[in-house]
């Protein structure tokens, strides 16, 4: 079959791509703007690139009237900095998205975000149906973009289920966590488990007072490929979280870089990262870093089986990260922290 990802130039995207791609399929890959990775180059006959926004209604009915596809995975997002970019890609694009598969009768894919859960008391896992916290405030030192982010993502899923309820469509809605892995774009090798890892290649210390003891739910991209996969399978129109069987604290992902590569100087000391005043290694998207996201309701309906905890994801990232360190080292995409 072929399946349309919009957004199929991105981390997540891109590898979805591999993912049905190596399970026997083709994919379309519509995007604002075209990328180069070494995973697509090796399968280059089983995809096309067309490039589009997925905001142009018009050109998305044209896309899916000329490569028919038989599902499509929606995966746009980035960097978008206002308040009115992360409206306009991630509401209006999605609204587009919606409208397009209703009139042409296509399962679909929308990739959410445990963003969408905000900040929450406690420390028990994090369930669908768990309620909403506020969602963050602009920090000090951070991209000001969290709760743009989580507040566009909610209304995307709230659009998501009045095309469910209204039209019937089906429509599977995995909240993704805090991924990492092969193809990730420049602006998220500044934060989290890439950032370790180049400064761990580079030589380069990352040594913070505090910030150990922040809890970050990571999920290797293969993984969320997995669930992504057996939900086209399922056919099932469904909201679950797709994340790892459970969420290491900073000072553990720090061990894994660690123990990938002995001479890295990565040290944490205890606390969670303050939200004020001074500098934290994340690249701005804000997810409930108390607890948990509970993967179970994944595992059940679509038989989800995510395989990658930290050793592995991190070896295999970084034997990727030094293979392709002319796209991720500092000379090409120079520290900010
Ligand atoms: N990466 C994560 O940790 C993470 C976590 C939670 C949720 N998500 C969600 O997963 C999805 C994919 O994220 P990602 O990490 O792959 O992002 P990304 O930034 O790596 O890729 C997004 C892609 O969307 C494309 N794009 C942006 N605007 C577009 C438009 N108007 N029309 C067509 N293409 C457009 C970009 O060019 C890029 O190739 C997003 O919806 C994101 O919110 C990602």
């Amino acid at each position: 079959m072929n399946l349309l990802i919009t957004g199929g130039m991105g981390f997540v995207g891109s590898n979805v791509a591999r993912h049905f791609i190596d399970a026997g399929h083709h994919a379309t890959l519509f995007d604002i703007r075209p990328r180069k990775l070494d995973y697509l180059d090796e399968v280059q006959k089983s995809w096309n690139y067309l490039q589009g926004t997925v905001t142009d209604l018009e050109a998305l009915e044209r896309a899916i009237t000329t490569e028919k596809p038989a599902a499509i995975v929606h995966a746009v997002g980035g960097e978008l900095g206002s308040a009115y970019r992360h409206f306009d890609v991630h509401v209006s694009g999605t609204a587009c998205i919606l409208e397009a598969a209703r009139r042409h009768d296509l399962y679909t894919v929308a990739l959410s975000s445990g963003a969408i859960y905000g900040q929450l008391e406690g420390n028990e896992p994090v369930t669908e149906s768990t309620p909403f916290g506020p969602v963050y405030p602009p920090r000090d030192n951070d991209a000001a973009s969290a709760a743009p982010y989580s507040i566009a993502k909610r209304l995307a899923e709230q659009w998501i289920e009045l095309y469910r309820n209204f039209y019937g469509l089906k429509v599977a809605c995995p909240r993704l966590v805090w991924v990492y892995g092969p193809g990730s774009e420049d602006y998220q090798l500044q934060g989290g488990i890439s950032l370790m890892l180049r400064k761990a290649i580079a030589g380069e210390s990352l040594q913070l007072p505090y910030g150990g003891d922040t809890f970050c739910n990571f999920v290797y991209v293969k993984d969320v490929c997995d669930a992504i996969f057996k939900a086209v399978a399922s056919g099932k129109s469904l909201t679950f979280n797709a994340s790892y069987d459970r969420g290491y604290f900073m000072k553990e992902a720090a061990a894994a870089v660690k123990r990938n590569i002995p001479s890295a100087k990565i040290d944490f000391g205890p606390g969670i990262w303050p939200s004020k005043g001074v500098p934290i290694p994340r690249h701005g998207i804000s997810m409930p870093t108390n607890r948990p996201t509970d993967n179970s309701l994944a595992k059940k309906e679509i038989g989800y089986r995510p395989v990658y905890d930290i050793d592995r994801g991190v070896g295999e990232y970084a034997d990727w990260m030094k293979k392709h360190w002319d796209i991720c080292s500092p000379d090409v995409v120079p520290f900010h922290f």
